[in-house]
């Protein structure tokens, strides 16, 4: 009955014990149960120390984090008063180097596998970063979120092993049994200790009782191990669904952080245009697929991308994921191709003396132009989807003044290579009139100039569904702009039969 108590504000004297056990068995540490405070998850280590160091107020509040990092530690410290101050990540962890300049006297990061990027801060990194926090007197604030997930290289061990008396060391059962247990643990450098101690008996008292000893429970009988086990066993085969999806869908994707936690990374093929990754995950989202946009996590600008945790779904529901993540990003880069051509018509009427905007909201909208139970149906010999050329045509709507135009863009390949080359050369001319042109269509185009036209793109050099016509009066249009007494090409001579 007396582990029901209030007890240790550090916790359950039972659970640091174990504890004690087996994080020096899985991540190297030597800490005393004595030394370690049983928390209400990372999130509760992170309060913890921010509002010690703010009363401390070392370096105007400031703290470095990484960037990408994550969100929502950053969020939660500037919340607790302290101000993050953004450094670089790369292929080998946090820039430590770049350390020195900020001024600040602590650092969180998550050295055994970044978040989100995944990559593992390099020997020689933890060495500097040491070094760094040893000279500037600096607290190392180590989140260890998701360490018991490692796939394919061996676990790196705790950098607070190396350093008790410089970093704090945070980890949970958030990852390894659930986020609701809200259960962790908190090894501070000894200087600390005492304070932290008093702010967590400030705090609440003491963690709950009941999920400690459940979890010295499982510590001690081997169960945890064995359940880790076979959760690793169980998200590898999760991953390996994910990857191979998204090679198969999305094989221009840049994939990162496979080899170890119960996310990865991946930035976009430029293809997907000037979208930004925040709207594009909304859009993912309306397709019914929850994804982080990488720019959540940043605080400087960078590439673009998504976040995708793969832990709560079962393989079959990731490959689905990854379908639909793709066709989103295809009708992204649709959009900005139709986006782009819409600008450059524009831009072709201004020299002719017609005065033309797109007007607000009627920029170029996106159609996924496949009905429902059609994505199936095109398959190569290969078993890879086939986008047919159907698949490829979308409706664009620009109206220019009084002039409404509907478009049907397609041929995606060949307006790209055409893109690419005008903006290679910096010239937005056509080469020729067949190049781009306006395409009568329907009845109701007859008589009425550009009203009811279609915009489509045609084939440089032969007749690709263009209109002759109207291509004409285009250039006829260009030319009067130069030389007001230019005659209409087609046009008849008056003096001919
Ligand atoms: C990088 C990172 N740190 C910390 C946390 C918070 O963990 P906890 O649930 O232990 O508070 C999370 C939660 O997902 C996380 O992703």
């Amino acid at each position: 009955m007396a582990d029901l108590g209030y007890g240790d504000p550090r916790g359950s004297e039972w659970l640091r014990a174990e504890l004690a056990g087996w994080l020096g068995r899985t991540r190297g540490l030597r800490a005393e149960p004595g030394d370690i405070i049983i928390v209400t998850g990372v999130a509760q280590a992170f309060a913890l120390l921010a509002q010690g160091l703010r009363r401390d107020g070392g370096a105007n509040g400031g703290i470095a984090v990484e960037d990408p990092g994550s969100r929502g530690s950053r969020d939660e410290l500037a919340y607790w008063g302290l101000r993050p101050v953004p450094i670089p990540v790369d292929s080998h962890g946090l820039m430590v180097d770049q350390l020195a300049g900020t001024g600040v006297r602590a650092v969180l990061l998550t050295p055994a596998h970044q978040f989100p990027t995944g990559v593992v801060l390099a020997p020689g990194r933890r060495r500097d970063l040491l070094d760094w926090a040893a000279a500037a007197k600096a607290l190392v604030i180590e989140d260890d979120y998701d360490a018991e997930y490692r796939y394919d290289r061996a676990p790196v061990p705790a950098l607070q092993a190396s350093a008790p008396g410089q970093v704090a060391y945070a980890g949970s059962t958030s990852k390894t049994l659930a986020p609701g247990m809200r259960l962790g643990w908190l090894i501070p450098p000894s200087r600390l200790r005492d304070d932290l101690v008093e702010a967590k008996h400030a705090s609440d008292l003491g963690s709950p009782a009941l999920p400690q000893l459940v979890l010295a429970h499982l510590i001690a009988s081997g169960e945890l191990e064995q359940h880790i086990r076979g959760v690793r066993k169980r998200q590898r085969s999760r991953r390996d669904a994910l990857l191979r999806a998204l090679r198969e869908h999305l094989p221009e994707a840049r994939v990162q952080g496979i080899a170890a936690g119960l996310h990865l990374l991946i930035t976009f093929p430029a293809r997907t245009g000037a979208a930004e990754d925040t709207e594009l995950a909304e859009r993912v989202s309306r397709a019914g697929v929850l994804v982080h946009p990488l720019s959540w996590h940043r605080q400087r600008p960078g590439p673009p991308g998504f976040v995708l945790g793969y832990a709560a779904h079962t393989p079959d529901q990731l490959r689905e994921a990854a379908r639909r993540i793709a066709l989103v990003l295809a009708a992204a880069h649709l959009a900005d191709l139709a986006r782009r051509l819409v600008r450059r018509l524009v831009r072709r009427l201004g020299p002719l003396g017609v005065r033309a905007a797109v007007a607000p909201g009627h920029g170029p909208q996106l159609a996924d132009a496949r009905r429902p139970g059609q994505h199936d149906q095109e398959h190569s010999a290969d078993g890879r989807e086939q986008q047919g050329h159907a698949e490829r045509e979308m409706t664009v709507r620009a109206h220019v003044r009084h002039i409404d135009c509907p478009a049907v863009l397609q041929d995606e390949d060949q307006q790209e290579q055409q893109d690419d080359g005008e903006e290679a050369d910096g010239d937005p001319e056509p080469a020729d009139p067949g190049v781009l042109g306006l395409e009568r269509r329907g009845r109701g185009a007859r008589g009425s100039g550009l009203r009811g036209g279609g915009l489509r793109r045609g084939r440089r050099g032969g007749p690709g569904g263009l209109s002759r016509r109207l291509g004409n009066r285009y250039w006829l249009l260009r030319r009067r702009a130069r030389d007001p007494g230019a005659r209409d090409p087609g046009a008849r001579d008056p003096g001919a039969r």
